[in-house]
C-alpha cells in the first residue's frame, strides 16, 4: 500500500510513520509537511534511510502539489494541522487556513483520483462535559468552543460532506489527548516534564481540576491503523484511553516521578474558554474493530519521562528556539501568565 501522510513531521504523524514502516515493511510512505514550528525532521531519523519513505516539504493548501502527490497513492492519512489550543486563542488565522482550507484542498485532490481518505481529528469537536455527563460518542452533537476545535469541527464536516456529496471513501477518527515521545514541549505533559528537568516551575491553569482522557501515542497509531484497514467507509470512530484524570492529579504524579515537591507548581490564570472535561466512549471501535488501549497510564507516563530524560538535546533545541520565544512573549503579555518567567 502507498500512503500519503500529511503532517508526518509532527508528534503523532512521526510516530505513525515509524509504526507503519515497522509493521508493514512492504508499504511506502510519502510524508508531506511544511515544517512549521511543530514539524521536526529529527522525529523521523529512524525512517530517513528506509527506501519506502520519502519526505516532501510543502503546504497542504497547495493544490498543484497535492495533485502531483496523490497521483499514485492508495490512501491519504491526514494529520497536518495547527494543533495547540492556546495558540488558536492568540491567533486563529493559521488554524482556519491549514485545518479548514488545507483539508478542503486535500479532499479535492483525493476526489480527483478517488483516493481513500482518513481524517485524524479530536474529541474537542464535541465541546465540554459536566462532571456527571456520559462520555462523548460518535452520535454526540458537535459543540466546539475554541478556535482550534471549531477549525477541526469544520474540517470533520467537510470530510463527511465529500463522502455524502461525492462518494469519496473517507473515515474519521476523533481521539482524546495523546502523550508520548516527540511531543512538542508546549503541551501539558512534555512542558511539565521538561520544565522540572530544567529545575523550573510548572504553570497549572486555573484550579487544576479540568479533566482530560489520556492515550499513549502508539495506541492512537494502532487505532488509526485499524480504522484505515478495517473501518467502514463513511464512518467515524471515537478513540480514547479510558483514562480520565484531572490536571492536578497528573502534575502531582509527574512531580513524584521526578522527585519534586508541590512547591514546583505555579498556579496561573486560566486558559480563556477552558473546556472542563473530555471523556470518550470507545465502545464502537472496540466492538467493531477489536481495538483497545494497550499501554496503561502509569507505564506510558514512565516511558515518556524516560524518553525526555534521554533526549534532552531534542527538547533543549526547541525550548531555546525562536518559535517558542515568540509564543512565550505573546502569551505572557496577553494573558499576564507568569508561566515561563
Ligand atoms: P503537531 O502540532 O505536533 O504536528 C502538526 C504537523 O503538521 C507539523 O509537523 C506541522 O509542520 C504540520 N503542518 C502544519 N501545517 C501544515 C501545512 N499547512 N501543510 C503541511 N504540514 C503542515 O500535531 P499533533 O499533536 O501531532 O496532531 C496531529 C493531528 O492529530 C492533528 O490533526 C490534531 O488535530 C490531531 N489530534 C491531536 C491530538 C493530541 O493530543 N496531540 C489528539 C487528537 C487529535
Ligand atoms: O483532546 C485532544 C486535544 O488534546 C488535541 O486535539 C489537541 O491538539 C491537543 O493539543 C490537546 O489539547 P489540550 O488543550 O487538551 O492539551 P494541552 O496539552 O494544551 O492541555 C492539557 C490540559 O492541561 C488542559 O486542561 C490545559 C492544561 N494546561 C496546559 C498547559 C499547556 C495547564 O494547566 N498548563 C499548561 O501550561
Amino acid at each position: 500500500m502507498k500512503l500519503l501522510v500529511t503532517g508526518g513531521a509532527g508528534f503523532i504523524g512521526s510516530n505513525f510513520i515509524k509504526y507503519i514502516l515497522n509493521k508493514y515493511p512492504d508499504y511506502s510512505v510519502v510524508n508531506l509537511d511544511i515544517l512549521t514550528y511543530a514539524g521536526n525532521l529529527e522525529n523521523l531519523k529512524e525512517a530517513k534511510n528506509n527506501p519506502g519513505y520519502k519526505f516532501v516539504k510543502g503546504d497542504i493548501c497547495d493544490r498543484e502539489l497535492a495533485d502531483s502527490l496523490v497521483k499514485d497513492i492508495d490512501a491519504i492519512v491526514h494529520f497536518a494541522a495547527e494543533s495547540h489550543v492556546d495558540r488558536s486563542i492568540l491567533d486563529a488565522s493559521p488554524f482556519i487556513k491549514t485545518n479548514v482550507l488545507g483539508t478542503q484542498v486535500l479532499l479535492e485532490a483525493a476526489r480527483a483520483k478517488d483516493v481513500r481518505f482518513h481524517h485524524v481529528s479530536t474529541d474537542e469537536v464535541f465541546g465540554s462535559l459536566g462532571p456527571d455527563d456520559e462520555p462523548f460518542n460518535e452520535n454526540t452533537p458537535y459543540g466546539p468552543r475554541s478556535p482550534y476545535s471549531a477549525s477541526k469541527a469544520a474540517s470533520d464536516h467537510l470530510v463527511r460532506a465529500y463522502f455524502h456529496t461525492h462518494n469519496l471513501p473517507i473515515t474519521i477518527s476523533n481521539c482524546t489527548n495523546n502523550y508520548g515521545p516527540y511531543q512538542f514541549p508546549e503541551k501539558f505533559i512534555p512542558l511539565f516534564v521538561t520544565n522540572l528537568l530544567e529545575g523550573k516551575k510548572v504553570p497549572l491553569y486555573g484550579d487544576g481540576l479540568n479533566v482530560r482522557d489520556w492515550l499513549y501515542t502508539e495506541d492512537h497509531c494502532r487505532a488509526i491503523d485499524a480504522v484505515l484497514h478495517r473501518g467502514k467507509i463513511g464512518e467515524t470512530y471515537c478513540v480514547g484511553g479510558n483514562c480520565e484524570k484531572t490536571n492536578i492529579e497528573i502534575a502531582k504524579t509527574i512531580l513524584k516521578l521526578l522527585d519534586k515537591d508541590e512547591s514546583s507548581i505555579e498556579p496561573v490564570k486560566d486558559r480563556l474558554g477552558h473546556d472542563r472535561r473530555y471523556a470518550m466512549s470507545i465502545k464502537k471501535i472496540s466492538e467493531e474493530l477489536g481495538w483497545q488501549p494497550e499501554v496503561n497510564f502509569e507505564e506510558g507516563l514512565q516511558k515518556t519521562i524516560e524518553w525526555y530524560k534521554n533526549n534532552e538535546n531534542w527538547w533543549q533545541k526547541i525550548k531555546s528556539g525562536e518559535y517558542l520565544d515568540y509564543y512565550k512573549v505573546q502569551y505572557c503579555e496577553r494573558n499576564a501568565h507568569a508561566r515561563y518567567a
